[in-house]
């Protein structure tokens, strides 16, 4: 349980660094990201992502939370439900980035 903990701990303040650096995604990569958040993200969330077999994403439902656990739910999915794990196809930048454009209100 402990070490649970740290290594939540240490992924949140691994992620608190990446924060300084989220403005340097290339745009052609943001493209890219916004790609997949409307047809991976969306298969789950619904196309304009205000819900479907996972909770919506629209910025007034993530208000109560903070970019860096979004992003860890996204880079780590949720286990023990449909939420799937991110990290293989991106960074842990980029799902902050990904968390931060979420919580400022995609396609509202
Ligand atoms: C296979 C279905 C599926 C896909 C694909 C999927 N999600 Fe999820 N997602 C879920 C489910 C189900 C939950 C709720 C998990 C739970 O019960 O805590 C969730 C939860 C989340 C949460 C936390 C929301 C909250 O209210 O706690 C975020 C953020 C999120 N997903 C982002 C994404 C992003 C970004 C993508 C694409 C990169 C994505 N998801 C793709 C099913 C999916």
């Amino acid at each position: 349980m402990t070490n649970t903990v740290f290594l939540i701990t240490a992924a949140l303040l691994a992620l608190g660094v990446c924060t300084a650096t989220a403005a340097e995604i290339h745009p052609q990569r943001q493209a890219e990201l916004f790609y997949l958040l409307k047809h991976d993200c969306g298969s789950c969330h619904g196309m304009r992502l205000e819900g479907g077999l996972g909770p919506a994403l629209t910025a007034k439902r993530l208000a109560p939370y903070g970019s860096e656990f979004l992003a860890l739910t996204i880079i780590q999915g949720r286990p023990g439900t449909p939420m799937p794990p991110w990290r293989p196809f991106i960074t842990e930048q980029e799902a902050l980035w990904l968390a931060g454009q979420l919580k400022q209100g995609v396609n509202q």
